[in-house]
């Protein structure tokens, strides 16, 4: 429910993929904290429903907008509609991806290029949407701001997988590897027009991208042998890490990757090994 404490009162935050999963938990999050959201899917219209549904029975603000983030026109629509509607943007979570598992050596080149598509062409889109909007709202102000802080923040949702090599799914690693270097080459790029740009890096979040994994007890328990603090994740969890980078508690962080993962990335294999 809305809370005392409305830390992003009347700021307007686009979501992507956050029809389901941490998209949705950040959607969430962020309306309960005041935000006006933008709620986008891409194919599954009832699922982006239900997460603004949520929003407005929470006493909250939002949109439901359709966009495949990989699709130059579809993501310009979002945003025109995003500044028609609300007349500015404060914060992108430049959320949604997925994954099209399979073994390297069967690996088609449709799988390679969706997954590339989505998790790193969407996030170019959508970032640079972002930052032009951003840009053109101090040159569009009519009086200077005397604000030191930032103008405009921009939380990319990388995975571990950014770090950790992962067989069979080369396509998604190779997008959140690449998500890195983007993430940091553009946080370089706009720190001096005061946009930030930082990534989160979820580990095993239980979310409907990975359910085959946590529905199943036998994976579930070699799942929890990768992390040391022996529970997986909520897309809680995630949010309130995207809260805090987006907000200006973190205003003199810029380019970093802020990992999520109870521990996932401290290679527990070498706890009592090596
Ligand atoms: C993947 C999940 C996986 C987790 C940890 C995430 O980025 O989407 O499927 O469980 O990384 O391996």
């Amino acid at each position: 429910m809305i809370g005392p404490e409305l830390k992003f009162k009347d700021q307007v935050v686009i979501v992507t993929g956050s029809s389901s999963g941490i998209g949705k938990a950040c959607a969430i999050h962020f309306a309960n904290q005041g935000a006006h959201v933008v709620v986008n899917y891409s194919s599954n219209a009832e699922e982006g429903q239900n997460t603004l549904d949520e929003i407005l029975s929470n006493g909250g603000s939002g949109i439901l907008v359709k966009a495949d983030v990989s699709r130059e026109e579809e993501v310009l629509a979002m945003f025109r509609e995003t500044i028609n509607k609300f007349g500015k943007l404060d914060v992108l979570v430049s959320n949604a991806g997925l994954q099209k598992d399979s073994p390297f050596l069967e690996m088609t080149l449709q799988q390679w290029q969706k997954v590339i598509d989505v998790n790193l062409t969407g996030m170019f889109l959508t970032c640079r949407a972002a930052a032009r909007q951003f840009v053109s709202q101090v040159e569009n102000a009519t009086e200077p701001s005397h604000s030191e802080l930032s103008i405009g923040k921009i939380i990319l949702m990388s995975s571990v997988h950014d770090v950790i090599p992962w067989a069979g799914h080369v396509n998604y690693a190779a997008s959140k590897g690449g998500i890195m270097m983007f993430m940091k080459s553009i946080s370089q790029e706009l720190a001096p027009h005061k946009i930030r740009v930082n990534s989160v890096s979820p580990g095993a979040i239980k979310t409907p991208i990975n359910k085959e994994v946590w529905s199943d007890p036998n994976k579930y328990n070699d799942l929890l042998n990768l992390i040391p603090y022996k529970r997986i994740g909520t897309p809680q969890d995630v949010a309130k890490a995207v809260a805090w980078l987006a907000s200006d508690d973190s205003d003199y962080v810029n380019g970093e990757t802020l990992y999520i993962d109870g521990g996932m990335t401290l290679y527990p294999e070498f706890a009592d090994n090596g």
